[in-house]
């Protein structure tokens, strides 16, 4: 059995934290990534955490001569490709710089898969595909409602690119994989999230708030029609989103797949509000944060949670880390950034 993973943005958020848990898994892992989002410190992480220096290529996904030599040198079976923009509002102001970066990075992947005979993709996609859902829990069935974000479309027209290139090839499988709000940290507090500049999410804003470096957490909207008025979200912890890709995988290597093409939800089935989870951050650390009410922000969607019971039942995957761990861990991680303690 081929247990070689190609990883696109693999020194990301997501893509390091998947990698120590293909390599964990008994994987070989190669990683591709051209630091457009990420640092090379996440690789040493990797490297800390499991004993193992993955193999890394410097390359971007959207030049496919660079891509094909990787294709040329490594005979793995599988790809799970991370690498992507991934801000909202940047995609609005600039959404041709998302079409093509997300849309030609993909393409190219497929391109080479197909032509190198290499069967396996896990695509990352995104919960934001459900917008505004008329019923929640979501499910893997729910109707996609049309993307309000460039950033939103192109996670559209990726699943629906994937679902025809699989479709019209005897040999190809994919598996979309639907996340939810990805938070936390390894508990090692080696890898974590590094965002550039003023964060967007709201866990990157508390642990940043806590830290200091940001004086006053806003927190956008209290006058939602949900129990405590703020947003609710389904917080998925880093580390159980990362071996979700692992089963994944283990499904298409091991000819387990149902169909070609599969979507499942990656999320706990929970839904938390803000102000839960905030009030959730100080419990677990202990400490006071900073925050106001502000206004709301465009754009967001009330509420939106998992039904996950694809997952549960067909893939045998599961949310298992408490979110008190989660929230411990991603304050863990902000002081090893921060130097704190
Ligand atoms: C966003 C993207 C999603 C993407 C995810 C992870 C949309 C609409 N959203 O999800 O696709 O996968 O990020 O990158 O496409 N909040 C505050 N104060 C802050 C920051 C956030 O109150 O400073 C609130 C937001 O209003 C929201 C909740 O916290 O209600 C979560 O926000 P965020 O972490 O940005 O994630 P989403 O918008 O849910």
């Amino acid at each position: 059995m081929n247990r070689k993973v190609l990883v696109t943005g693999g020194a990301g958020y997501i893509g390091s934290h998947t990698t120590v848990e293909l390599i964990n898994a008994g994987y070989e892992v190669i990683i591709v990534d051209n630091f457009s989002n990420s640092d090379p410190s996440s690789l040493e992480g990797v490297e800390r955490i499991t004993g193992v220096k993955p193999t890394f290529i410097e390359v971007d996904c959207c030049d496919k001569e660079a891509l094909r030599k990787v294709f040329e040198a490594h005979d793995f079976m599988s790809v799970i490709h991370f690498a992507a923009y991934k801000a909202v509002g940047e995609s609005v102001e600039k959404p041709l710089m998302y079409y093509r970066n997300n849309m030609l990075s993909l393409i190219n992947v497929l391109d080479l898969m197909s032509e190198y005979n290499r069967p396996n993709i896990v695509f990352s996609s995104s919960a934001t595909v459900y917008g505004d859902a008329d019923v929640l829990p979501v499910t893997e069935l729910t109707p996609r409602k049309p993307a309000t974000s460039a950033y939103g479309n192109t996670k559209q027209m990726a699943e629906d690119i994937l679902r025809d290139a699989t479709a019209a090839s005897a040999t190809l499988h994919g598996i979309a994989l639907r996340y939810f709000n990805p938070i936390g940290a390894h508990p090692s507090a080696l890898i974590g999230e590094l965002p550039r500049g003023v964060p967007n999410n709201l866990v990157p804003y508390i642990t940043q708030t806590a830290a200091g470096v940001r004086e006053c957490l806003s927190i956008f909207g209290d006058d939602y029609a949900t129990p405590d008025g703020s947003c609710q979200r389904d917080f998925i912890d880093i580390v159980d989103l990362a071996r979700a890709h692992v089963v994944a995988i283990g499904r298409m290597v091991e000819g387990r797949s149902k169909s070609q093409y599969e979507v499942f939800n990656v999320g706990t089935g929970r839904p938390v509000s803000v102000f839960e989870l905030v009030n959730g951050f100080e419990k677990a650390n202990n400490l006071k944060l900073n925050y106001k009410i502000a206004a709301r922000r465009s754009g967001d969607v009330p509420a939106v949670w998992a039904d996950t019971t694809l997952a549960n039942e067909e893939l045998g995957w599961k949310a298992e880390r408490e979110l008190n761990d989660t929230l411990r861990a991603a304050w863990m991680w902000e002081k090893h950034v921060r130097g704190i303690e």
